[in-house]
């Protein structure tokens, strides 16, 4: 009987990062909410084996209620299809809440259908501004900001960039990271890199050695022909001093092929890797010597696991992981990169601390408070 009661919240997920941010907070609502029940919807964002299903399976997400299907598009056809394919589900749901994770174009789109239509929206991982106008996720956080009417913060620098765009404190609760929950539940089962290896001739390089990982997908990085073929210059340098492992993402991959940088790759010390499950991906991050990454996600994890990481961005919406943690930004410049990664390998880098709250309870303190709100 006291099931019949709880109210209902969607759920959305549509991208590889929102995978890790929303499997803890379904186990907590399932767990603990006493007034709430989870409604979860795949947007059909990203819907490869290797972009979705091993998550779903490895972080024990539940199968989605409803898949929306959407998949790849322009900014404009990706986000208008997922707008149009949501609006029904709504009306057919009525839920209490919308909730959203992240700043991906689901993100956004979900928000947006949802506010139109009164129904309140949730922003988990709120308030984090890069303060770069070019990113498509910039974009999406800052509208998606604007439209929620409860936003639950990373970190404590998120407020005040939220309060600068004129949000009321009283929207706005410091939980701490729910990504960073998944990181902590799952770090003893990292699939270990020699299973991962198995087949790969080059395993040897790698195993039981210093090595480095390397993760690039940001537009920014890889959509310009001179940006990546001077990343992957500097990258194919470094790789001589310590072995590079680069599981490539789809989008980077298809920029590899179209500007022909395969043949330089295949000259150095990279090692590729075709797009990896999180548990492989985890067994690779915590054995690393440094990540060099353009990934928001990466980042934090790194910082979370003391682990150095050189960022290849020019900025970052995480400013946490520089002032405590262990990232510097170095942006695409190669004189930067190496004067970062010599750093690393002459004293270890920067050796940082656990920021506030990133201590694997994020998502039980916004269910706690989901049950109280949506009383
Ligand atoms: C999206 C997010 C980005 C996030 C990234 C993580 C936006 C604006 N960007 O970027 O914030 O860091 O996900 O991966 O939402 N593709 C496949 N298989 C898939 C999905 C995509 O092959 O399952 C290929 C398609 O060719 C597609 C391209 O990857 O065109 C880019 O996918 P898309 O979802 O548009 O953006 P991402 O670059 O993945």
């Amino acid at each position: 009987m006291k099931q019949e009661l709880k109210k209902e919240i969607i759920c959305v997920v549509g991208a590889r990062p929102n995978f890790t941010k929303i499997a803890p907070i379904m186990a907590a609502i399932l767990a603990h909410g006493k007034n709430i029940k989870p409604y979860l919807l795949h947007t059909g964002q990203h819907y490869d084996e290797a972009m979705k299903a091993s998550f779903f399976e490895q972080l024990g997400i539940p199968e989605p209620n409803i898949d929306l299907g959407v998949g790849s598009g322009s900014h404009a056809v990706q986000t208008a299809d997922v707008m149009k394919k949501f609006e029904p589900v709504l009306d057919e749901r009525k839920p209490a809440a919308v909730l959203v994770v992240g700043d991906v174009n689901s993100t956004i789109a979900c928000a947006l259908v949802a506010v139109k239509k009164n129904i309140p929206v949730i922003h988990v991982e709120s308030g984090l501004r890069s303060y770069d106008r070019a990113m498509p996720e910039e974009i999406n956080r800052i509208l998606t900001d604007q439209i929620s009417d409860l936003l639950f913060t990373t970190e404590k620098s998120a407020l005040d960039n939220l309060m600068r765009e004129g949000i009321e404190k009283d929207r706005v609760v410091f939980v701490g990271n729910v990504m960073i929950d998944t990181l902590f539940k799952n770090i003893e089962n990292a699939v270990p890199m020699a299973q991962t290896l198995a087949t790969l001739k080059d395993a040897e390089k790698i195993l039981n050695k210093p090595f480095g990982l390397i993760t690039m997908h940001r537009p920014s990085n890889v959509d310009d022909k001179t940006t990546l073929t001077s990343l992957i210059d500097t990258l194919s340098e470094l790789s001589s001093q310590l072995p590079l492992v680069f599981p490539v993402h789809p989008r980077t991959k298809g920029q590899i092929a179209e500007f022909q940088l395969m043949g330089k790759i295949e000259k150095s010390n990279i090692i590729l890797l075709p797009p990896l499950g999180y548990l492989h991906l985890l067994g690779f991050m915590k054995n690393a010597k440094m990540v060099l990454t353009d990934s928001g996600g990466i980042q934090e994890e790194t910082t979370a696991l003391g682990i150095p990481c050189i960022t290849l961005r020019e900025n970052t919406e995480r400013p946490i992981t520089v002032t405590e943690g262990t990232n510097t930004i170095v942006g695409s410049d190669p004189v930067k990169i190496k004067a970062a990664f010599d750093q690393i390998m002459t004293d270890g880098g920067n050796v940082g601390r656990k920021p506030e709250y990133w201590d694997g309870h994020a998502a039980e303190r916004i269910v706690k408070y989901l049950d109280d709100w949506l009383q």
